[in-house]
């Protein structure tokens, strides 16, 4: 935290050491919650309007009414960011149900918290995107609503230290024997000249996910989406990561073993650099 930090709670900016929650915050005691991630480019948030569909789309299936219109989110976002001098970061929001004394049933008359943050990009270094990096693999013990975007991150957590004290960059989770997701990515696999990606189906919809399919398809890549079975996932020419703070990031190692040459391949390295040009973009129109 840098001092003089400021934090958007509850419809106003202040001071990082005054932003205080109840000890009975809904989202303390049950993680009764959501969160997004956005990207700050060139003082903008980056695919602003994707995030702020899917924080709608959580607060509809979890009935949290977001205590905001998406015009004010919208200010509230671009404000924090401005405030913290953050021009290159991320801005993490957090909504949760509220204060209310404990009890499972939700409250008769809610007042949702809605926090945000804005930071730095810790963004892996150059030296990742050049060489890739190593994941490990671990079950996927996550619960049936993986859709929603939730505060509730215990099993991605427990993941990531897992693959973070074996060396790895990220956990890839296994579910029945099916590659679904990273703790706190996307994750593709290259087979020839094929891109395959878990469907939306009991996993986040992630962002940069959907944007990668789409680019890919307009330079006539193939992208399937399909749940590829781990010992398939094994011999594949090609692994990357996307997500808004990891961007698209060649995996070169799995479980300790090369993935294919065990330098990013070519379609990864499309990827990557289609990615960079779109972020380019955004920071010109941000610019002008
Ligand atoms: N994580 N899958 C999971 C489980 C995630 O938590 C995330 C994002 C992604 C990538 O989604 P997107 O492209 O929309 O960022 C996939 C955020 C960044 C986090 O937890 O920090």
């Amino acid at each position: 935290m840098a001092s003089g930090e400021m934090v958007f709670l509850n419809g106003e900016l202040v001071p990082y050491g005054e932003a205080k929650i109840s000890v009975e915050d809904r989202g303390f005691n049950f993680a009764d919650g959501l969160y997004e991630v956005t990207r700050i480019v060139g003082g903008r948030p980056f695919r602003v309007e994707d995030h702020l569909d899917r924080l709608e789309a959580g607060a509809r299936s979890l009935e949290i009414e977001i205590p905001s219109t998406r015009a004010d989110l919208l200010e509230a976002i671009t404000s924090v960011a401005a405030a913290n001098g953050i021009g290159e970061g991320i801005v993490y929001l957090r909504l949760t149900r509220g204060p209310a004394p404990r009890g499972h049933a939700f409250p008769e008359a809610p007042n949702p918290t809605l926090v945000m943050l804005a930071r730095p990009l810790a963004a892996p270094s150059r030296e990742d995107y050049e060489a890739g990096v190593a994941v490990v693999t671990a079950p996927d013990l996550r619960w049936g609503y993986c859709e929603v975007k939730t505060i509730g991150l215990l099993p991605n957590v427990l993941a990531f230290q897992r693959a973070r004290s074996e060396g790895g960059f990220e956990a890839v989770l296994v579910r029945d024997g099916i590659v679904t997701e990273g703790s706190h990515t996307s994750v593709f696999c290259v087979r020839g000249d094929k891109v395959y990606t878990h469907p939306v189906d009991n996993i986040l919809p992630g962002i940069t996910r959907r944007y990668l399919i789409e680019v890919l398809r307009s330079e006539d890549v193939e992208v399937v989406e399909l749940g590829i079975p781990v010992d398939e996932f094994r011999r594949a020419d090609e692994i990357f990561l996307t997500g808004t703070t990891t961007a698209v990031l060649p995996v070169t190692r799995l479980d300790g073993d090369a993935v294919g040459s065990g330098r990013p391949g070519e379609i990864t390295r499309l990827g990557i650099e289609l990615y960079r040009r779109d972020l380019e973009e955004a920071r010109k129109r941000a610019g002008s």
